[in-house]
């Protein structure tokens, strides 16, 4: 049978319109989510994700500035800056686009955000509370992965989950919140022995490693769900054959755009091995800004004592 695609896009949506409810009854009480982007340098990639998470923002009628620093900027000067927005009392949520250049202090401008406006879930303290499974604002991409998994009904309690990649954004907060939601969860990586032999006794495997089209057939247990969090740029013919075993349609994608998008897993193995799967592009990569959406008006209620309900019934 044809393996199932779960459509992140779709979901991303429905996510969407649910916060435009949230966001009309926040308004109603006189709050209006507010978040701070900040860009420092001319990152391509980071430019385009900021103007969307501002321009997605807008779209749901929360407040949002997007603050441009140049890539000279030093650790103390982003100091300043995230203490200011600290203080703003309109501003709920802030994001500092990662990653920062080599003269910034990535851990000390991060630690420096307050904590109930770190909608991104990298803060220490927010970092403990998912460890702990009390947890608010966890990080976006792992957010998303639950998202698609729950409402694609894909079973979590009890089913054996296969993380493969251990970040700090990624693999270790995916891997606590599949453990929350009751999953037996095996965290593997580039030194594990006999990866795919791992990875195929996953019924969830999420590839989360950044290198692309990694994760081939061999690592796929039938039947298995297979969500790709990986978005990989390929900009050369080679990598590009490399890649697909089919590549006519990416090689004139490649001629036309330049690059060509490719998740950690083999796209087309994916498809006879899975059964169900996210797609590169289409998959895991909308519903991260949808869930810092979340996360920003989740925590601008939570700042004003009008708290989420909870999410996690750990045992
Ligand atoms: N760069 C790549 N992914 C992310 C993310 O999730 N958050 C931030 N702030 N920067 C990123």
């Amino acid at each position: 049978m044809a393996a199932r695609v779960l459509d992140g896009k779709r979901i991303r949506d429905e996510i969407k319109a649910e916060l435009v409810g949230k966001v009309r009854a926040l308004k109603a009480a006189g709050i209006t989510p507010g978040l701070a982007a900040v860009l420092v340098g001319t990152n391509p990639a980071s430019e385009v994700y900021v103007r969307n998470k501002v321009k997605t923002s807008a779209a749901l009628g929360l407040f949002s500035e997007k603050i441009d620093l140049p890539a000279s900027t030093s650790t103390l000067e982003l100091l300043d800056l995230v203490d200011r927005l600290n203080h703003r009392e309109e501003i709920d949520g802030i994001l500092i686009q990662l990653p920062l250049p080599p003269q910034v202090d990535q851990s000390l401008v991060l630690n420096a955000v307050d904590p109930a406006k770190d909608v991104d879930g990298l803060h220490p303290i927010n970092v403990g509370r998912l460890v702990s499974g009390d947890y608010g604002l966890v990080p976006c991409t792992p957010a998303g992965v639950i998202e698609i998994l729950k409402r694609s009904g894909i079973p979590i309690r009890g089913a054996r989950a296969v993380v493969i990649g251990r970040s700090d954004i990624v693999g270790k907060p995916v891997a606590l919140l599949l453990m929350h939601e009751h999953a037996t969860v095996t965290v593997c990586h580039s030194k594990t022995r006999d990866l795919a032999a791992v990875a195929r006794e996953g019924e969830i495997l999420i590839a989360a490693m950044g290198r692309p089209a990694f994760v081939a057939g061999e690592f796929i247990r039938t039947g298995a769900t297979v969500i790709d969090v990986g978005i990989n740029r390929l900009t050369t013919e080679e990598e590009v054959r490399r890649v697909f075993h089919d590549p006519t349609g990416p090689l004139r994608l490649l001629a036309e755009k330049g690059q060509v998008l490719a998740g950690d897993v083999q796209p087309e193995d994916v498809k006879k091995r899975a059964g169900a799967y996210t797609p590169v592009p289409g998959g895991v990569g909308p519903l991260t800004i949808a869930m810092l959406m979340a996360n920003t008006v989740s925590a601008a209620g939570a700042r004003r004592g009008r708290p989420a309900p909870k999410s996690s019934d750990e045992c």
